[in-house]
């Protein structure tokens, strides 16, 4: 932990902030112990059409606490305190189950089989094609229409912070071959760390990219514009997009582009640069390449700061790229957590991830998983404030 971080705890602690609410009238204790002595929390946050009720668990440690749904393993909340030890919510999100089903653009979900856009929803494995539902244009996002932000999760709290969720993708759903066996990890750390570990192992030869969609505002979620948060990304190169949003399996260089995130850099300074691929996309929505590249154990390689709060967001990962989207397609039309509408960069996110298309594009890092292999992905959040 940072000394400004303990440093904000301890004030935070001051004030009497760290007594949190967690849970609501329907909380009930389950599992866990240690780290604050209360184990994660559920209560019911809704019920599906089909009368399936899905829960809503809390979790707090090390100055963080996170909220969960076992519904798409959705991030409804997450909160930090500023410099002064002031909490707030810094992800988008919905107040009511209702608004994630019919209306969510992936807030805070769990995103599945595949991040990002697979091109005209095809791809070719072993000779075989496959042909997945189309949901963007022309092609396959996040896992086609219902992925695995739409599925109900099976949620057991695996430690004093820690939710075990686990969901089995049946062979063919959504299009993807092979029984698909998924176990996310959400812990809290010591350090009020968020990391999330995800695992799946298949029965036959499929693709798999898994991330979270968390939208990030550092400020607080319906505080107004990202656009004075200072982005810092180890890449030097990212992937060109056509304009369906598919990388052109260039790997083109940031220098001298508005990709270049190298040193930090206000995330509105190029946003209106004017350059083609910008335009594409209505602002950023590119993979960065990660410098690092594919890590064994989760190496540091973003840093999201955003100066009018003094919080910061450190982001290690073992994943060789990360999916920068400047909320773009934000428009005023959603109602979020606590009232206020979402607007265009009103929040950014970072999908850690494998290359969007990986399946068509021999030259990226591969993305099939095979019988007996076990697909892993480690992803951790860390904050301070300063
Ligand atoms: C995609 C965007 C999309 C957003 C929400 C991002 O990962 O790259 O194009 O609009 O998710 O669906």
């Amino acid at each position: 932990m940072s000394t400004s971080r303990r440093a904000v705890i301890a004030s935070a602690a001051a004030a009497g902030l760290t007594a949190a609410t967690v849970g609501g009238a329907h909380a009930h204790g389950h599992g866990g112990s240690g780290g604050g002595g209360r184990g994660p929390r559920r209560e019911t946050f809704g019920r599906l059409d089909d009368g399936t009720e899905v829960h809503r668990w809390s979790l707090e440690r090390g100055g963080t606490r996170l909220k969960v749904l076992s519904y798409g393993g959705v991030v409804q909340s997450l909160e930090i305190p500023d410099r002064h030890g002031r909490y707030a919510n810094v992800s988008l999100g919905f107040a009511d189950l209702g608004s994630y089903v019919s209306d969510s653009p992936y807030f805070g979900a769990l995103i599945g089989r595949y991040g990002n856009r697979i091109a005209r929803g095809r791809f070719t494995l072993d000779g075989t094609e496959y042909q997945l539902p189309v949901n963007d244009g022309p092609n396959s996002l996040h896992g086609g229409d219902q992925g695995f932000d739409k599925r109900v999760w099976d949620v057991t709290p695996s430690g004093p912070a820690a939710l075990t969720l686990t969901y089995t993708s049946p062979d063919g759903e959504m299009g993807y071959p092979g029984t698909l066996s998924v176990t996310v990890t959400y812990t809290l750390t010591d350090d009020g760390d968020f990391r999330i570990d995800y695992e799946a192992t298949t029965d036959a030869p499929t693709v798999v990219n898994l991330t979270n969609h968390t939208y990030f505002n550092l400020s607080g979620e319906g505080s107004g514009s990202i656009e004075n948060h200072e982005l810092t990304v180890a890449a030097s190169r990212y992937t060109p997009v056509d304009d369906t949003l598919i990388p052109t399996g260039e790997l083109a260089s940031v220098a001298g582009t508005p990709f270049d995130f190298r040193r930090p850099k206000a995330v509105g300074a190029d946003l209106r640069a004017g350059a083609e691929q910008i335009l594409i996309a209505q602002g950023f929505d590119h993979n960065l390449v990660l410098d690092k590249g594919i890590t064994r154990r989760p190496e540091h390689a973003i840093t999201l700061y955003d100066p009018a709060s003094g919080r910061q967001m450190d982001i290690a990962t073992t994943e060789p790229g990360v999916q920068f989207y400047s909320g773009n397609f934000q428009d005023g039309t959603l109602t979020g957590t606590s009232g206020r509408t979402y607007r265009q960069s009103d929040a950014l996110c970072l999908e850690t991830q494998h290359f969007p298309d990986s399946p068509n594009q021999p030259e990226f890092p591969s993305t099939v998983l095979r019988p007996g292999e076990t697909y892993r992905s480690t992803t951790v959040h860390s904050f301070s404030a300063r």
